[in-house]
């Protein structure tokens, strides 16, 4: 049973808790400075670049971005949930945990829960004990023998069979006075059409659990035997199944993961279970969704290199273009920022022979076959480059159609750096100009990155591009305010009064600034706590980064900062003006006018990038 443990309770474990005792159960620290240094226990490297504050409480792995306080640590090292954290802690600490009540409410929400996952446990026992039945599981096993899977598999992946017929699941948990009601809900049922009770989801197919990084059963798929359709069937998403959040095995594969630095991540059920056969243990498989910007999340916390396994070149082309729209859209905006100077993470597309899938090529050819063209596969982009090659060829104008096709992928990179080694790589291969590429992309890529100042009309003034290389952009200058609220708690009223956080750009940091101002912030140790409350993990995880740098803010420095930030607030508007009358002014093609303010723009554009520069070069 799942215990609420009040506030005042969690508040008391904290002011208990020594981070640097927690940690080094497990990890060697060595003081320096004000902090300790160790080598990250979630990541495998080999110079420590996992650093615990006493001070603050907290910790941040500046290799892998993993980071929190106490709880955290435990959370992901032993994989315990926050209540099992807090307990485990509680005892070290001599406290002692009463119960308390909850709202009606949460208590409501907390005790379906535990009722859907108690259901799902109890339904993959069932299907676990048809699939080894004497004659009712017959077929499954014959069948799961015929594809090549070994009995060591099958337990350690519980799988089961979901018997023919169309009430035994209704059956199995009527006995248990378990309603059909909240079967539903546990997506284990379908209701009928005519509203006269419900049918079993899984009819007559082998079942796959799936499990969640907590080793909650979550939700199942199902595969018939024959020529079906479909041919698989999956659970709904239910208040425990949130499909674009869990990943078919990452149970299992996590600490491999981790000692191997890399992810295999393919498309289905079975390809998993043969790599896991084969001996190939850290990899993960999607489902048949699109990997999304929380699968990618959730696996950074285990492995830097990702390696994306598909069975057509249409399949990986595909996936190739979401992915870095997943990756360097939404992901990376903020913490692929040279603040943090994380290593990028790097992923990989590898594409099997014509007419494999992970599970065929293994079966036919062996893990270490399957190792040596892993260890090929070309990054995203370089895969991007070679297919539109071999699709366009060299002549002219195939290289005028292999640029165009990389247009857009380029044009999503955020990163500078990481953009512009790309377009360098792209004109050398196919032996062109790299400033022609630069050009094309810059047609492409809305104002965004390549300087905010420049946006709307007016691709062509060079100038004014290169003179905003130098401004950083609206990021890092909010990373410096959140920086600082959390440096220097005195200033919150100011940034409350001149309503900062309302002109933020970045969404995150202005949540995270937001939370900040809302818990009003007393001082530093404080920081740890809120830390704890953050649900989501991608802010948390920012916050301890914030928080965890070594800057020292005061009163003058802070001022400064808010009021650099209003300035470039007002610039901003300015120029969104400006580029409305350079919109009219083309529009009516009146030149001259057009020419006076395209002039006054840069010399704008020049101006404000010298003034963000000079800050940064202040602090
Ligand atoms: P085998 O054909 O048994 O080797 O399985 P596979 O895993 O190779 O299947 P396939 O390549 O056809 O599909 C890959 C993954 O996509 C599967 O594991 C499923 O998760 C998903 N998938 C395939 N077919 C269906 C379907 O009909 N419905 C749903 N919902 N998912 C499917
Ligand atoms: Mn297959």
């Amino acid at each position: 049973m799942a215990i609420f443990i009040p506030e005042d309770k969690i508040s008391e474990i904290k002011n208990a808790v020594d981070i640097v005792e927690i940690i080094s159960d497990s990890v060697i620290l060595k003081k320096t400075g004000r902090n300790f240094v160790g080598l990250c226990p979630f990541h495998s490297e080999k110079t420590p670049s996992f650093t615990v504050s006493p001070e603050k409480q907290i910790y941040h792995c500046f290799g892998c971005g993993s980071g929190g306080n106490a709880f955290s640590f435990l959370m992901n090292q032993e994989g315990m949930t926050f209540p099992e954290a807090a307990r485990a802690l509680a005892k070290r600490y001599g406290i002692n945990i009463p119960t308390q009540t909850l709202t009606p409410e949460q208590r409501r929400a907390i005790d379906q829960k535990e009722k859907l996952l108690n259901i799902n446990k109890l339904a993959m026992e069932y299907f676990q004990r048809c699939l080894s039945a004497d004659v009712a599981g017959q077929g499954a096993r014959s069948y799961l023998k015929r594809r090549g899977f070994s009995g060591d598999i099958i337990k350690r992946f519980n799988l089961g069979y979901a018997p023919k017929g169309w009430d035994h699941i209704i059956r199995f948990f009527s006995k248990k006075r378990v309603s059909g009601k909240l079967l539903e809900t546990a997506g284990l049922v379908v209701p009928r059409k005519d509203q006269s009770g419900s049918y079993d989801r899984f009819r007559d197919r082998i079942i796959f659990p799936i499990i969640d990084i907590n080793m909650k059963i979550v939700g199942f798929g199902g595969r018939v035997m024959d020529d079906g359709e479909p041919k698989y069937l999956n659970s709904p998403e239910t208040p425990v199944y949130n499909k674009s959040r869990t990943l078919y095995g990452l149970h299992l594969a996590k600490n491999a993961c981790r000692t191997a630095g890399s992810v295999y991540i393919v498309e289905g059920y079975l390809d998993l279970l043969a790599l896991h056969q084969h001996g190939i243990v850290n990899s993960v498989a999607t489902l048949g969704t699109a990997l999304t910007a929380d699968h990618i999340r959730l696996l950074t916390r285990f492995a830097q290199r990702m390696i994306l396994v598909y069975d057509s070149d249409e399949a990986g082309i595909r996936s190739a273009q979401r992915c870095i729209d997943t990756f360097w859209k939404e992901h990376v905006d903020f913490r692929r920022e040279d603040v943090f100077q994380e290593e990028n993470a790097d992923t990989r597309i590898l594409v099997l022979p014509q007419g494999h899938d992970p599970d065929s090529f293994l079966f036919e050819n062996g893990a270490e076959s399957f190792e040596t063209a892993a260890s090929a596969a070309p990054g995203i982009i370089s895969f991007l480059i070679d297919r539109a090659i071999q699709k366009h060829g060299l002549s002219t104008e195939g290289k005028i159609r292999v640029v165009s096709q990389l247009q857009a992928p380029l044009a999503a990179i955020n990163d500078r750096v990481a953009r512009s080694l790309y377009i360098k790589q792209l004109a050398e291969r196919i032996e062109i100009d790299e400033k022609v590429v630069l050009e094309k992309i810059r047609e492409t890529r809305p104002s965004k990155s390549i300087g905010r100042e420049t946006s709307g009309a007016a691709p062509d003034l060079k100038s004014v591009s290169d003179a905003s290389k130098l401004s950083i952009g609206g990021n890092r200058l909010e990373q410096k305010i959140i920086t600082m609220m959390l440096q220097y708690p005195q200033i919150l009223p100011e940034i409350d009064r001149q309503k900062v956080l309302k002109h933020f750009e970045s969404k995150l940091l202005k949540s995270i600034g937001t939370t900040i101002l809302d818990r009003n912030l007393k001082s530093q140790a404080v920081v740890a706590d809120l830390l704890n409350t953050i649900e989501d993990p991608e802010q948390r995880r920012l916050m301890a980064a914030l928080a965890m740098t070594d800057e020292f803010w005061d009163e003058k420095g802070s001022h400064l900062l808010i009021s650099q930030f209003v300035d470039t607030v007002q610039r901003r508007h300015q120029n969104k003006e400006m580029d409305e009358q350079i919109k009219a002014a083309e529009a009516k093609n009146d030149q001259s006018l057009l020419y006076r303010l395209l002039q006054e723009k840069q010399k704008q554009a020049i101006r404000s990038a010298k003034q963000k520069q000079a800050l940064l070069n202040n602090k």
